[in-house]
């Protein structure tokens, strides 16, 4: 086989075959493929597309490209849940305790965080002595006493998606709704989970900005899990402000725990609860959606899937003590507040502008080597319909380093869009498929 033919025939608008895929995938994770040959035909893919048997055998292959994660020694149908990315999105750390306290096993991988939007696993570093990389034998094990755990991301798991999705990064080729989904869903299916719930993001801050092209990438993805004999169900949620109200490490599991006592912000509340309750009823511990919804509802409720998560911060040597003791998370030593300079209402929060802020106020990593701020973020006073006056506090920006801050004091200054009218509310949940 040969790569210059292959690149010529997907340019051309051919059909690639499982070998040539196979090939392909083998060939650039082994590095007989130079990259500048992948890059080609990846702008090549980018352009012409890839259709369903094309999008199913590049996933297949790069799941198979590395481990494939063995979960048979936990008892019961393990399910996952991916997002495919959002600010604030800490949706992970109240929806795991939540769906574990009704008894469905967690045993999650997550990834780190990079440009704009926020990684699980940073949020849990957060937690003094939480340790995200356990062995195999702890991390089943935990999953099998508490019913949770998360850990990061192996280098065994697709590492064809891995150098496949760097090179993407770097080439333009990155909003590709076949690239998107086989990238997602190769992670997903190595990773062991017998039911998959995906929160597909839409709008200003997220990969699919229009709500036509969120149900594409959803419904592809869903049928390569079903495929793979996973149920597979996607949400469709909106992105156009950040979720809650806290964007940044440590801020975030504050607010997730706030949730789990009662207090969080509506929004992340509701999205928590819906998609918990999807997870309950993919795990078979409810007969429907609804009634999984009111087990989540009860779980949040009786305080139960706060002990959940207290159990599982303890099991992966975190201090408990931070559910009750904030102050005992990284501390910032510089803050500057968004004043508001008009009346009337927010009518826009731009998640993506707020995300950058607050990356660039210490909280995130434009590369893969930068260390981070687990202090650093933004906390939103006013979400999108809020009345707001002249002289409100609009945000207040948090970090430790003087200048990140007041770079960041102008990107999220701009995100803030003041009209005289109230805005049409945005449904937050808006399709399940
Ligand atoms: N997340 C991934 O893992 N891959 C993509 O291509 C996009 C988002």
């Amino acid at each position: 086989m040969n790569m210059n033919d292959i690149i010529g025939k997907k340019r051309d608008g051919g059909k690639l075959s499982q070998e040539e895929i196979e090939y392909i995938v083998k060939g650039y994770t082994e590095g007989s493929i130079p990259d500048y040959q992948m890059s080609a035909l990846l702008m090549a893919i980018y352009f012409q597309k890839m259709d369903k048997e094309e999008t199913f055998n590049l996933t297949r292959a790069m799941k198979y490209s590395g481990d494939v994660v063995d979960l048979s020694e936990i008892d019961g149908i393990k399910v996952d849940k991916h997002s495919t990315g959002g600010v604030g999105d800490k949706t992970t750390l109240v929806v795991a305790p939540l769906a574990a306290a009704c008894g469905v096993p967690i045993a999650k991988m997550s990834g780190r965080g990079l440009g704009f939007t926020g990684g699980t696993v940073d949020k849990m570093e957060s937690i003094p002595g939480f340790q995200t990389s356990i062995d195999a034998d702890k991390f089943m094990g935990q999953v099998n006493n508490i019913g949770l755990s998360v850990i990061g991301q192996t280098g065994h798991i697709a590492p064809a998606d891995k150098k496949i999705y760097a090179l993407r990064d770097v080439t333009a080729t990155v909003g590709n709704m076949s690239l998107i989904a086989s990238s997602i869903m190769s992670k997903k299916l190595a990773s062991g989970s017998d039911a998959i719930v995906l929160d597909v993001k839409c709008g200003d801050g997220a990969f699919m900005e229009s709500f036509e092209d969120a149900c594409i990438l959803g419904e592809m993805m869903v049928e390569i899990g079903n495929a793979d004999k996973k149920k597979t169900i996607a949400v469709i949620t909106d992105m156009n402000q950040p979720l809650g109200q806290a964007v940044g490490n440590s801020l975030e599991v504050i607010e997730a725990i706030d949730t789990l006592k009662g207090k969080g912000p509506g929004d992340i509340t509701e999205l928590s609860l819906m998609l918990a309750g999807i997870m309950i009823y993919a795990g078979n511990k409810a007969e429907s959606k609804e009634q999984g919804y009111l087990m989540a509802q009860k779980a949040l409720e009786s305080g139960e899937a706060l002990k959940k998560l207290t159990e599982f911060i303890e099991g992966q040597g975190g201090n408990p003590e931070v559910i009750n003791d904030y102050s005992l998370f990284p501390q910032h030593t510089c803050t500057k507040q968004i004043i508001c300079n008009k009346s009337g209402y927010v009518s826009k929060i731009a998640a993506k502008a707020i995300g950058l802020a607050s990356q660039h106020s210490g909280a995130g990593r434009a590369t893969k080597e930068d260390t981070i701020d687990l202090s650093a973020g933004i906390y939103l006073y006013k979400k999108v319909g809020d009345k707001v006056s002249s002289g409100d506090i609009l945000a207040e920006i948090y970090g430790n380093d003087v200048e990140k801050v007041a770079r960041s004091e102008e990107e999220a200054e701009r995100a803030f869009i003041i009209s005289e009218s109230a805005p049409t509310k945005e449904k937050l949940i808006k399709k399940i498929i």
